[in-house]
């Protein structure tokens, strides 16, 4: 099993040699990243988790999970960004994004606290109105303002219909092993805690007990996940870029950002990916984002996007590549069939799967995009399961701290995502922030 690179869509708009330039920088930030001596080397854990997780953990995350589909119809899983992301892209992937109303064998996941939305809030509320369920708050920090919002209020919610006990049996929190208030709070009050290892920031965290937890419950085989990432792991060691196709990636994206094309779309034909580019968008963006650099991660599902943006990415401002992922074996065959009255004139695809049809949307789709001259990576996998995805998860985080090193930013920190935060709580009135409200008030006010 592997991720393939296919870079003859992108190849007519470079040269040879505005790739291999690369191949040294890529060289340094292998062994930078490897050896932990590149910035934000303390967060580096995720490289080597796929086969150094903790064994303990993983069998109690498995457990949780049986005792949480036993008992609960729903479960919450509250969470932003890292914390969130990862678990969700998962589980719709896998499962489809109609999962929820499938979902016959294990518990229905609903994601809570990654916005501050009270329409949104309702809709959780109006869901569990009647049903069993439990909650997994997931904060490495434990004291980012959206989850904490949500926890309060179905924490709330569950001592109410449980009384204090019940409500304990039914909160798993997941933060960090010892700091914050959260996990202060858990160790009081007899919660179940899971771990965010230190070295691990949100956004590389979805193969540790952030994204586990809800993901075994959901019923996804966490084994096989794992599995893949150990087999990428030791894949994609090579430092050449001939012979390891996450550089190959690595190498071809930043040629084409050297070119001007400053604006990188995560395409997929599977519409179960929408959440897998917003994980993509996430790890990109907020790793690469840093000192007026980095491509500009945006994203698309195809064919139904092609309908709406379509048009922009034919013949709008050339400032983007795609970076299409493509799978083999769809999980599932339906054929199209004859009609003996042909009124939609489809007879011509009698005999044919969806699936053929899909790729020749693909086929035909690639190559009106380079001739509107948009260049496209492609990231060939072989099926849709969880060992595959677990491959490509690894792929992509190793391609974007590559990247990052190669761009010369810190492929780990998130210094800008503060300001907004700063902001918030000085308008709000927190104690301490006196001095900025005044300021900011009179701007809000000009
Ligand atoms: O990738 C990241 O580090 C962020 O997206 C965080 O995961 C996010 O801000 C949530 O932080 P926390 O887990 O501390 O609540």
């Amino acid at each position: 099993m592997s991720v393939k690179i296919k870079t003859n869509y992108a190849m007519p708009f470079l040269s040879e040699g505005e790739v291999s330039a690369f191949q040294q920088k890529i060289t340094d930030a292998h062994k930078a990243l490897h050896e932990k001596t590149g910035a934000g080397n303390d967060f580096t854990g995720w490289v080597d988790l796929p086969v150094d997780y903790d064994k303990e953990e993983f069998a109690r995350i498995k457990a949780a999970a049986e005792k949480i589909k036993k008992n609960n119809e729903v479960l919450i899983v509250i969470g932003i960004g890292g914390s969130y992301l990862g678990a969700r892209a998962v589980i719709e992937f896998i499962k489809g994004q109609c999962y929820n109303a499938m979902a016959d064998d294990c518990a229905k996941i609903y994601f809570s606290g990654n916005s501050i939305s009270s329409s949104s809030f309702a809709e959780i509320l109006h869901i569990i109105k009647d049903k069993d369920f439990a909650v997994n708050v997931i904060s490495k920090s434990g004291t980012t303002t959206e989850p904490a919002i949500a926890f309060r209020m179905l924490r709330e919610l569950l001592i109410e219909r449980y009384g204090k006990e019940g409500a304990a049996d039914r909160i798993y929190v997941t933060t960090d092993k010892a700091k914050g208030t959260l996990k202060a709070f858990a160790d009081k009050e007899g919660y179940e805690t899971f771990v965010v290892p230190d070295d691990v920031g949100g956004r590389y965290s979805v193969l540790t007990a952030v994204g586990l937890l809800p993901i075994a419950a959901a019923g996804i085989d966490i084994d096989a996940l794992m599995e893949g990432a150990a087999e990428a792991r030791e894949k994609l060691m090579p430092t050449s870029i001939e012979e390891n196709d996450c550089y190959k990636y690595v190498a071809v994206r930043n040629a084409l950002y050297n070119k001007g094309l400053k604006s990188e779309m995560f395409v997929s034909y599977e519409p179960c990916f929408t959440m897998m580019n917003e994980w993509l968008k996430q790890l990109f963006g907020e790793s690469e984002g840093k000192e007026n650099k980095g491509l500009f991660p945006t994203s698309a599902i195809f064919s139904t996007d092609l309908h709406s943006l379509g048009q922009y990415i034919q013949e709008g401002e050339r400032i983007l590549f795609e970076s299409v992922v493509t799978f083999d074996k769809p999980r599932a065959e339906i054929y199209l069939k004859e009609d003996s009255e042909n009124v939609d004139g489809l007879n011509f695809l009698a005999g044919k799967s969806m699936a053929f049809v899909n790729e020749k949307a693909f086929q035909g789709t690639v190559l009106a995009h380079n001739d509107g001259g948009v260049p496209n990576i492609i990231i060939e996998n072989e099926d849709m399961k969880e060992k595959t995805l677990g491959y490509l998860i690894y792929f992509f985080e190793k391609a974007c701290a590559v990247s990052g090193y190669v761009l010369g930013i810190n492929p780990f920190d998130q210094p800008g995502v503060e300001s907004y935060k700063r902001n918030m709580f000085a308008l709000l009135g927190k104690p301490g922030y006196e001095k900025e409200k005044e300021a900011l008030e009179l701007r809000l006010n000009k």
